[in-house]
């Protein structure tokens, strides 16, 4: 295998197993026989679910330094505006019926505190940037390797569910998506998703419609806990984080790394998603 390349921390004095509850998930640890065990019950999990879970993967220090790390930086958050869309993210087409998924426009409302927010020695970019995790990332999900994903607005963010707000049911356009719960809405704000209801070959228009209308019954749940990690699948499974009916935010991180080394975003995207752009993101650079 090859070691993870393109970290830019080079601090000595972080160790990112204080961050993680390492008794169970001793994931720095290569020939570590929980190690593999971990791994095939993801790849499993994966394979049958297009989600796996390790639940408890932070540790109560790990979990608190960070969750402490995105509350400062709260009121920093980027909410964009004109955000109806499909499950898409595509315009809608006037000569299918308004009943069409591809005419059926949502709202996502919520809002992301971006990487640019984090100096190099916070904890979170730090272990962001930890040898150790993309490693054991990229073994759980059958990957030679995976980079940092290079864009330095985006590529290690605070998904901002504030009370009122919520993430419309979509698809991903990446393959995989890698997460952390900080902090649950008391009420609402719950992961939510329909598995493989799609693929390459075929949209499933007339499923994907039953879901968006709320009468589907292949439509899961998932019981997140502050400190779960999350791998998601979602370029084929219909998902949405529901509206938060509690009066206080939910906190997800969304950690991206990449196949490829220097991916950054679109200026387009990033400019609507977070209200900014950086140097790289000149034209035709964005790859994802
Ligand atoms: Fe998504």
């Amino acid at each position: 295998m090859t070691i993870i390349a393109d970290l830019k921390t080079t601090a000595t004095s972080f160790d990112g197993k204080n961050l993680i509850d390492y008794d169970r998930y001793p994931i720095a640890q290569p020939g570590h026989a929980l190690r593999q065990k971990i791994i095939e019950k993801v790849k499993v999990n994966l394979a049958a679910d297009g989600c796996a879970l390790l639940d408890g993967f932070l540790s109560e220090f790990g979990l608190g330094i960070i969750l402490n790390e995105a509350l400062e930086r709260r009121s920093t958050a980027y909410f964009s505006n004109n955000n109806r869309t499909n499950a898409y993210f595509s315009a809608p087409d006037p000569s299918l019926p308004n009943t069409h998924p591809v005419n059926i426009m949502m709202d996502r409302t919520n809002g992301f505190i971006t990487s640019d927010q984090f100096e190099p020695t916070t904890n979170a970019c730090q272990f962001y940037h930890w040898h150790p995790l993309p490693r054991f990332l990229a073994d759980c999900l059958d990957k030679d390797q995976l980079y940092i994903y290079a864009d330095p607005i985006s590529n290690m963010i605070i998904n901002v569910c504030s009370p009122g707000t919520q993430f419309n049911c979509h698809f991903d356009t990446n393959e995989f998506t890698i997460t952390m719960l900080l902090k649950s809405a008391s009420s609402g704000g719950y992961f939510e998703y329909a598995p493989a209801i799609r693929t390459a070959d075929d949209e499933n228009y007339q499923e994907v419609a039953e879901v968006l209308g709320g009468k589907s019954d292949r439509v899961k749940r998932l019981q997140l806990k502050p400190g779960d990690l999350q791998f998601f699948l979602g370029r084929y499974a219909l998902h949405q984080v529901t509206k938060n009916t509690g009066d206080d935010d939910r906190l997800l991180i969304i950690m991206s790394f990449t196949e490829q080394p220097d991916v950054v975003g679109s200026k387009q995207r990033v400019k609507h998603l977070y209200g900014r752009l950086a140097k790289v993101h000149q034209p035709g650079a964005g790859t994802q």
